[in-house]
């Protein structure tokens, strides 16, 4: 398998011709020349400094440049001025959005759209080549289990499958104009790998996953991103079983490119190769330079060990040249995969036709209306039917909140541009709403008082309706920001009793990075819908999703615990041999002075039982589906063969609505435990009210294979459950065997 390339002849020819421009142009290189091309470095000092460095071939890459007519000044440095006239890649963090912010990618993922969050990095693309960014740090793979870490706002949630269909979608977003059109930029799989296992939830900490669960649960979106073409890897700050990845030989090599066929390139994450010395895996940054060249790191971003030690230590023979050869080429590969050194420059004027165009922001509100999870919807309060009401209370510090609407990582988005609830609903129902606007707390994290609480309450009873936005932040998720307890912050849960203490309908809209353990302010309010910070259109999706325009379609893309205590919880759990029965005692139910026994003992917690508050791929609607027992095509299948399953779905409600239809399979008994459910497809299906319909999934019996005792990957003869069902904990399964 070679990343980036599609299998058509004029593709070899192009790839041919690509290889022979590489070996030509390596021929004619210096040693610093070539150590020039590891080098990347983050915007710094003056233009003239910068453009000096560039001319003496000392910079192969830049990141963090914003403005367009400084990338061409930077670029004319090193096509014009350099000796060889090596282009720079210039590089940047366009997450989920450049200057149209779609909603972080936890939310995206909660959309089950690939089709749409393809459209949403094609769209990120086009806006972020037009600032001259040709390289983005995009998308993030790591699967993420616990809520505490910060970084799950980046990912696309706890389940392999849902992260590897996203990966997947934004890499043919990313370069879906084909590598060498000016509006693709390099898609980069991050962090290899493992990172989101930090443990404790704490960021850069330590991972201890094995092999097994390495290729079993955290590789399969890394290696389904670079086989939809991805043409870079970051490499992971964390160290695993005692490697960081930076100097993982096993992983960057010997897996990556040895057993994966990879030829994309490989980059640091920031500083990481120079922290290796802190890690105490390298005895100084020379020793760092040669750990990482010898595992197969390609470019270095901003430790500047590359660029201080390669040649000195290939000149003592402790570093092969063909190592960095071998490094330069796949550098130089993305270079002209990307057509760099044909077209380099820009064109300046782009940018402003291409930034927040009509499309750009309904596709953005399409994503906030798809990303939003409908999690309780007492008495069917939702949708809110305007025309019987006179006058609401729009409330909370989220509600009229633009920088934090954003989320995490949105450096080049433009808060000015964001439209919030309390915009959203003023633009569409301030002609026959009386609106009222309390924001209450100028910050999710603010303490209110007693005083301030009570008549936030008197003010709310004299409204027909609250609507209250509330949760995190943007600040309070994302890199190096972690949480070791997930309640809501400052006076939050307060200000949901308060609301409910003015006894009129509560709507709650959390905004926030990650799962937050909100089983005690669930009485509170009558409906709640979780959207994950849904970006510049936030608040006319939320206002839509409000008043019945839109109706929620999004599920979890990650397990909800009951408290931080539970952690990790998540839905592909192994059995054990004491599983929960769900009729134990909890701790209010314990005698005092109860007799210890370990009979008839399973696997739960006291103070919080063993389920979720709400699993994974939950969500409901503004209208209830029913699912039939799924159909197979047979009850026998042979490895190589494909399940036909299927399902009739009807719509038992009065409104037309879309669900995520989820396709999970057991493996009942194999060389080693499997996960109680895994989930191998879904669709998305709308039926109008009363409708039916058979959904139909093909689902290759190879889709059920692992790594097993023999650490091989195969198929295991036996026994399979198969569930059709609206999240991972609900619906009934069907037998089949696979000989
Ligand atoms: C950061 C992040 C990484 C990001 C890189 C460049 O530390 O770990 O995800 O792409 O540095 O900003």
């Amino acid at each position: 398998m070679m990343a980036c390339q599609t299998d058509s002849a004029s593709s070899d020819a192009t790839d041919r011709q690509i290889e022979n421009r590489i070996d030509e142009l390596l021929s004619r290189m210096t040693i610093e020349e070539k150590i020039g091309q590891t080098n990347q470095l983050t915007l710094y000092g003056t233009t003239e400094e910068l453009c000096a460095a560039i001319s003496r071939g000392e910079i192969g890459s830049l990141l963090n440049v914003i403005d367009p007519a400084d990338v061409n000044t930077l670029q004319r440095a090193a096509v014009e001025q350099s000796r060889l006239g090596i282009p720079l890649l210039i590089a940047r963090d366009v997450i989920h959005g450049y200057r149209t912010v779609f909603p972080i990618p936890l939310g995206q993922a909660a959309t089950f759209d690939p089709e749409l969050i393809e459209q949403g990095a094609r769209i990120a693309a086009v806006e972020a080549s037009a600032a001259g960014v040709r390289w983005t740090f995009s998308p993030m793979l790591d699967i993420s289990r616990d809520p505490r870490w910060g970084r799950i706002a980046e990912s696309s949630g706890e389940d392999p499958c849902l992260t590897e269909a996203m990966g997947a979608a934004m890499v043919r977003g990313y370069q879906g104009g084909g590598a060498d059109d000016p509006t693709s930029v390099a898609a980069c799989a991050k962090h290899f790998v493992g990172y989101g296992a930090s443990e404790g939830g704490r960021d850069y900490n330590s991972t201890s996953l094995t092999e097994r669960q390495l290729r079993n649960i955290y590789l399969p979106p890394f290696r389904s991103a670079l086989q939809s073409g991805a043409m870079t890897v970051m490499t992971s700050f964390n160290d695993n079983d005692g490697i960081p990845s930076t100097g993982n030989k096993w992983l960057l090599t010997d897996l990556l490119r040895n057993e994966w066929g990879y030829d994309g390139m490989v980059v640091t994450d920031w500083n990481s190769a120079g922290e290796m010395v802190t890690h105490g895996f390298a005895a100084d940054t020379r020793d760092a330079a040669r750990k990482a060249i010898a595992a197969g790191v390609d470019m270095d971003m901003m430790s500047h060990v590359y660029a201080q030690h390669l040649k000195e230590l290939i000149e003592a023979g402790e570093v092969d040249e063909k190592q960095l050869d071998d490094a330069v080429r796949n550098i130089l590969r993305v270079k002209f995969r990307l057509g760099l050194f044909d077209n380099p420059y820009i064109d300046t004027a782009r940018i402003a036709r291409v930034t927040y165009t009509e499309e750009n922001l309904a596709a953005a509100r399409r994503c906030a209306e798809e990303s939003a999870v409908l999690l309780r919807n007492e008495g069917d309060l939702l949708p809110l039917d305007a025309s019987k009401l006179r006058s609401v209370l729009v409330a909370g510090p989220l509600a009229d909140a633009p920088a934090e609407q954003l989320g995490t990582w949105t450096f080049d988005g433009e808060p000015s541009h964001t439209v919030t609830p309390l915009a959203a609903i003023r633009a569409q129902y301030g002609d026959r709403l009386r609106i009222g606007f309390d924001a209450v707390a100028d910050y999710s994290r603010q303490r209110l008082s007693p005083a301030q609480l009570a008549a936030f309450t008197t003010e709310a009873s004299r409204y027909d309706a609250i609507l209250l936005f509330i949760g995190e932040e943007a600040i309070l998720s994302g890199e190096a920001h972690c949480l070791a307890d997930l309640d809501l912050k400052g006076s939050q849960s307060e200000l949901m009793a308060a609301a409910r203490r003015s006894g009129k309908p509560v709507v709650t809209v959390i905004m926030a990075g990650r799962p937050l353990t909100i089983a005690r302010d669930l009485a509170n309010t009558d409906a709640l819908l979780y959207a994950f910070h849904p970006g510049t259109m936030g608040g006319p999706a939320l206002i839509d999703l409000i008043f019945g325009r839109a109706v929620p379609s999004g599920k979890l893309p990650v397990t909800f615990p009951v408290t931080t205590g539970q952690i990790p919880v998540y839905y592909a759990h192994h059995m054990t041999g004491r599983p929960a029965t769900g009729n134990e005692l909890l701790i209010d139910q314990t005698p005092v002075g109860a007799g210890q026994t370990s009979l008839g003992c399973t696997s739960y917690h006291l103070d919080a039982g063993f389920g979720p508050l709400f699993p994974f791929g939950y969500g409901l609607s503004y209208t209830t589906f029913a699912y039939d027992t799924p159909q197979l095509d047979k009850s026998f299948y042979t490895a190589d063969e494909t399940i036909h399953a299927s399902c009739r779905l009807t719509n038992n409600g009065k409104r037309a609505a879309t669900e995520v239809v989820q396709l999970y399979i057991r493996d009942r008994v194999g060389s080693t435990v499997r996960p109680v459910r895994e989930l191998k497809d879904f669709r998305r299906v709308t039926l109008r009210p009363g409708e039916s319909r058979i959904v139909e999934f093909e689902l290759p019996a190879d889709r059920l294979a692992f790594w097993g005792l023999d650490m091989q990957r195969k198929v295991e003869p036996g026994e399979f459950d198969l569930w059709i069902a609206g999240d991972s904990q609900s619906g009934t399964s069907t037998l089949f065997t696979i000989q």
